[in-house]
């Protein structure tokens, strides 16, 4: 609570039981309002949503001083902590000794007063965390992370770390952004007229990630449950409130698991994840809900209550066609379900969480594992309220010979993925893992409405600013 002996946290303070002690609380002045006899200076350090009363008698200080104590500007107040006069907070500090630390312009100061758009704020992202609203989403966006780590920590997950550069392409959806140092006014080219990478930093091509997925199986062949947790990139052009061209994933992989395995951790792993923040961000939550979404803590308290309903595509796709509802995009047994269809059987239908499994092999994956059918695959998508889907997640092809089948199928060279195949070959195992999308975890905790507003700096197509 104490740093060095010379600073309290606002959090700290606002739970203290001490009175009429002295302290000293630094902080970002909200607010400064009052007349020639008091003065009232609402200071925030970002520790809590909420601000400290710093009580100033006018005449004590310098009116050169008190000009300058102004919204956005950084202070440093030493005072008694007192019961407060007023409602609204338990303590407020009577200040004796005040110092800028920096001032900040009331003509040009952005945050001057509250309600900005949020749209606004994205074009002050270096400015924005300063807000309520940031303040209580980057808290809650650290207590989610921090919740996930010990999660998987005290059920004896290994933390696995995965390459951000890689040679392949997991998901096989087309949408990386290249890496290489190769001269861009000047490429050398192969025979063919083809870019020659042999050239280029790796020797090959390469792309940033869009999953840790294959190497955390090489992590499961081996320590039976890891997970990754980290940033992928995907270059598709996708301008929705959901979709990000730089997010964060968990992907749990886990040997000796089966779909229903699978099923049972991402129900498990979600609730767990909602009730730790319902059991520790409450005043964020309550501001949010306030704020943004009134439905926000009745919805996450349902999540964790209820159990989640499982279904087959097969039956998602016949429940969709007999709804009578107009859709923009078609349902058809075979095309992938959009956000619409998804929240359609999630809000509409169910009215709770939703698991879809065995999807068409055709609209998923090549390493997906393959039902009996031959048509189907040991798929599973988890699909929210708000969000539509969270997770997406399998079973893994475990048989060398269906793999490669499927290799061929979809036109994957084996020999481009042969460590991948490897795992098949020597001491193969049923696994299966999932990756929730860490944003979209953020997006349902918070009640936010675009994932452009629950990541410090967000990346979107012509969007890279900060
Ligand atoms: O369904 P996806 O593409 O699955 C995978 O990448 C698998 N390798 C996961 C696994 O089985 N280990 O992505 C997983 C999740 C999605 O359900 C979604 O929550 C999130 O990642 N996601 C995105 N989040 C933000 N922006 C995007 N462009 C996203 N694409 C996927
Ligand atoms: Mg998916």
């Amino acid at each position: 609570m104490s740093e060095a002996g010379k600073r309290t946290t606002i959090a700290g303070l606002l739970g203290s039981q001490e009175r009429n002690v002295d302290v000293t609380v630094k902080g970002w002045v909200r607010t400064k309002r009052g007349n020639k006899n008091v003065a009232f200076i609402a200071l925030n350090d970002g520790t809590t949503i909420n601000n400290i009363q710093v009580v100033v008698d006018p005449s004590a200080f310098p009116e050169e001083l008190l000009k300058d104590i102004t919204t956005g500007a950084s202070l440093r107040v030493e005072g008694l902590l007192v019961d407060s006069q007023g409602s609204g907070q338990p303590v407020e500090v009577q200040a004796k000794e005040i110092e800028i630390y920096g001032k900040a312009d009331p003509e040009s100061y952005p945050l001057q007063k509250k309600g900005h758009s949020l749209e606004f704020l994205r074009e002050i992202a270096h400015l924005r965390p300063r807000t309520n609203t940031f303040g209580a989403v980057l808290r809650v966006r650290h207590a989610m992370a921090y919740a996930i780590h010990k999660y998987f920590n005290d059920r004896g997950f290994y933390y696995m770390h995965t390459p951000l550069i890689t040679g392949s392409d997991a998901e096989g959806a087309g949408a990386m952004f290249e890496v290489t140092t190769l001269d861009m006014d000047n490429l050398p080219k192969t025979a063919d007229g083809k870019v020659d990478h042999s050239q280029d930093f790796f020797g090959k091509a390469t792309n940033l990630t869009v999953s840790g997925q294959l190497e955390a199986e090489i992590g499961a062949m081996a320590l039976s449950k890891v997970y990754t947790f980290g940033p992928t990139f995907r270059a598709e052009n996708s301008n929705t409130p959901r979709h990000l061209a730089e997010f964060w994933m968990i992907e749990p992989e886990m040997a000796f698991f089966d779909l229903v395995d699978d099923m049972d951790l991402a129900e498990d792993f979600l609730k767990y994840l909602i009730k730790y923040a319902l059991d520790n961000c409450m005043s964020d939550l309550e501001f949010l809900n306030k704020m943004y979404d009134n439905e926000l803590i009745d919805r996450l308290k349902f999540v964790v209550e209820n159990d989640f309903v499982r279904l087959d595509y097969t039956e998602g796709i016949e429940i969709l066609k007999q709804s009578g509802k107009k859709f923009e995009f078609p349902v058809e047994w075979g095309l992938d379900l959009q956000s619409e269809h998804e929240r359609y059987l999630v809000e509409q239908h169910f009215k709770k969480p939703v698991i879809l499994i065995n999807y068409p092999k055709e609209i998923k994956a090549f390493y997906m594992k393959l039902n009996d059918d031959g048509k189907t695959v040991r798929a599973m998508d988890v699909l929210f309220p708000k969000i539509g889907e969270i997770i997406g997640g399998s079973e893994r092809e475990a048989d060398y010979d269906k793999l490669v089948g499927r290799m061929h199928e979809i036109g994957i060279k084996p020999e481009d993925m042969w460590w991948y195949l490897e795992l098949r070959k020597f001491g193969t195992a049923p696994h299966s893992g999932f990756g929730l999308g860490f944003e979209r975890l953020v997006l349902f905790v918070t009640g936010m409405a675009n994932i452009r507003d629950v990541i410090p700096f967000p990346r979107t197509p012509k969007n890279a600013e900060f």
